[in-house]
């Protein structure tokens, strides 16, 4: 258990890829907070770690409510006394369409929840880190923060955004012992993809993700799996980089 006694939170935790990063985190010994804004499913996230002998607990939180966020990490430390590994990784589709025709309004709300809840919830975070003077975190980029795609400009914006925003946090604390790094899957199938139609024959990304190497979608375990390593001292060498985890699809 790479994990032991290690407390986690994850956002977003109570579906896709954030679920199977609770999973994974917590087969290796962590203790997991799964931050959700939809607190149902967050609690099935619970009940399923539960089921398999680990312990965590649900918070319902919307990650760009600053006064939530604030709440959740007092939480945390009241209940467990510390924050070793945060995973960003809540997040919203982009609207597909090009340029021109992507409302401001959609355009805001994305860069909101995918890249600004980061540094909001982060910069929260980070003071507990340094009074431990050690911590990880995880952000969870995409293959759209690496290259230009169909999934629209406000996501692709938000997500190369994520991979500079990890870059930054990188250099500002990890000489003070916090491990920042990012994490870029491609195309998962997940309630999200399925729900935006990015998956399937006449999917949006279809294409690209059946040229690419794998030529497959990729599965919630195969990002769970790595964020579990990637939160490990195994992975102790490697920051402020964003991990390729998409089947070979941004090497072109
Ligand atoms: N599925 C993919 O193919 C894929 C690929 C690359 C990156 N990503 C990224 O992975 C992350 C998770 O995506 P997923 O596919 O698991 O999606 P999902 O819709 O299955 O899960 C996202 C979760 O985030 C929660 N959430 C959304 N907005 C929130 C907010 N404001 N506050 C709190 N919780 C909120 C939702 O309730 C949901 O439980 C996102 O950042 C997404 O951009 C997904």
């Amino acid at each position: 258990m790479k994990l032991q006694d290690k407390v986690s939170i994850v956002t977003g935790g109570g579906s896709g890829l954030g679920r199977s990063m609770c999973l994974n985190l917590a087969k290796e010994g962590s203790k997991v907070v799964v931050a959700d804004m939809n607190l149902e499913n967050a609690e099935e996230t619970v009940k399923m770690i539960k089921d398999n002998g680990g312990e965590a607990i649900s918070v319902e939180i919307d990650v760009v409510n600053t006064t939530q966020i604030e709440n959740m990490v007092k939480t945390v430390i009241d209940q467990f006394g510390s924050i070793d590994i945060l995973c960003n990784n809540a997040g919203i589709p982009g609207t597909g369409v090009k340029t021109a025709e992507v409302s401001d309004e959609a355009w805001h709300k994305v860069i909101n929840v995918d890249l600004t809840s980061m540094f909001l919830v982060s910069k929260r975070v980070i003071p507990q880190m340094l009074k431990q003077g050690k911590g990880v975190i995880i952000n969870t980029s995409s293959a759209s923060g690496l290259i230009a795609s169909e999934a629209g400009i406000e996501y692709t914006t938000a997500k190369h955004g994520v991979v500079g925003l990890t870059k930054q946090l990188a250099f500002d604390y990890g000489h003070e012992g916090i491990r920042v790094v990012a994490i870029a899957p491609g195309v998962i199938e997940t309630p999200l993809t399925i729900k935006v139609g990015a998956t399937g024959p006449e999917g949006i990304l279809h294409d690209l993700t059946m040229k690419a190497p794998a030529g497959r979608y990729g599965k919630p375990d195969d990002i769970g799996k790595v964020v579990a390593f990637l939160a490990s001292d195994d992975a102790d060498f490697i920051h402020g980089h964003t991990i390729p985890i998409e089947g070979g699809s941004s090497i072109r």
